[in-house]
């Protein structure tokens, strides 16, 4: 059930350029899927800001964060002790089958949410790949996390001519089971290549983050749908590009 938590600041570091680490501790354990997200309420703005779970272990949430606007920045500056969260929101991933294959494709701050998908797929014994892009190798994100895991992973890099597109391609990763976060030029295209079946973290601006104001309601193939609460996860099947041009 969503509720309304207080967490203790466990850590809250600067982990990349623009890219914070925030470790929440809530007064009660909140059980969280992959591919949910809280809604992170940054004294002295009214609109909660959503964010993905990093990961989650031991009752100890870890989000990551960049650098966006104002909320973002004044969320790094904050040196109080506590931070006001909604939780668990949103549908997250469909967990893969024991045993199965599963590609993680990230872009960017979009890698945040497929560490603890990674991480519970792995409980379940699937083969993962996972192919991470960043603007530059300075930017990478989660590279020590991933090279704890069972992982096979690519980073790659807009800077030396990589995407996730061209690697995936390169690599013949095409016909793989997938599950996708980043930004929604870099969705598309992994749309258009791809020829397994996938889900997609999608983002867009939000009003309440549980469903109630339609703030964030979407033209999909079956009907209008919201972001915060249908998803933000959908498959493939599901997604029209087109509207989010
Ligand atoms: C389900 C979900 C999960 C998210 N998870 C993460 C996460 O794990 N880490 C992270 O860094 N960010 C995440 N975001 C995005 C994050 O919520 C925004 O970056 C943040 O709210 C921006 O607040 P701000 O006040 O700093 O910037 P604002 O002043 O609100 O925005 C600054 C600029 O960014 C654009 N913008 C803001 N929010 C979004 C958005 N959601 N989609 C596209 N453009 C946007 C605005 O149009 C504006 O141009 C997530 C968003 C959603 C919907
Ligand atoms: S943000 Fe209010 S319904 Fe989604």
């Amino acid at each position: 059930m969503t509720g309304e938590y207080t967490c203790v600041i466990r850590k809250h570091e600067l982990t990349a350029p623009d890219t914070y680490t925030l470790l929440l501790e809530p007064e009660q354990e909140i059980p969280f899927r992959p591919g949910q997200f809280i809604d992170l309420a940054v004294p002295g703005f009214s609109l909660r800001r959503p964010l993905s779970v990093t990961d989650c272990e031991g009752g100890t949430i870890r989000l990551t964060y960049q650098l966006t606007g104002p909320g973002t920045r004044a969320l790094s500056e904050y040196s109080g002790e506590t931070l006001n969260i909604l939780a668990p929101l949103g549908n997250g991933f469909l967990l893969p089958e024991r045993g199965e294959k599963l590609l993680l494709l990230g872009g960017g701050i979009g890698t945040a949410p497929l560490i603890f998908l990674a991480r519970e797929a792995l409980k379940r014994g699937c083969q993962l790949t996972a192919v991470f892009g960043f603007r530059s190798p300075d930017r990478t994100l989660f590279q020590k996390e991933l090279a704890g895991l069972d992982i096979k992973t690519f980073l790659c890099y807009d800077s030396e001519g990589e995407n996730v597109v061209s690697v995936l391609k390169k690599e013949g990763l095409a016909g793989i089971p997938f599950a996708a976060c980043g930004p929604i030029a870099m969705l598309w295209a992994v749309d258009e290549v791809t020829q397994a079946p996938g889900q997609f973290s999608l983002e867009c601006r939000m009003g309440c983050g549980f469903g109630a104001c339609m703030g964030c309601s979407v033209k999909m193939r079956s009907g209008m749908r919201r972001i915060c609460k249908d998803g933000p996860v959908f498959d493939r099947k599901e997604v029209l590009w087109e509207s989010f041009r």
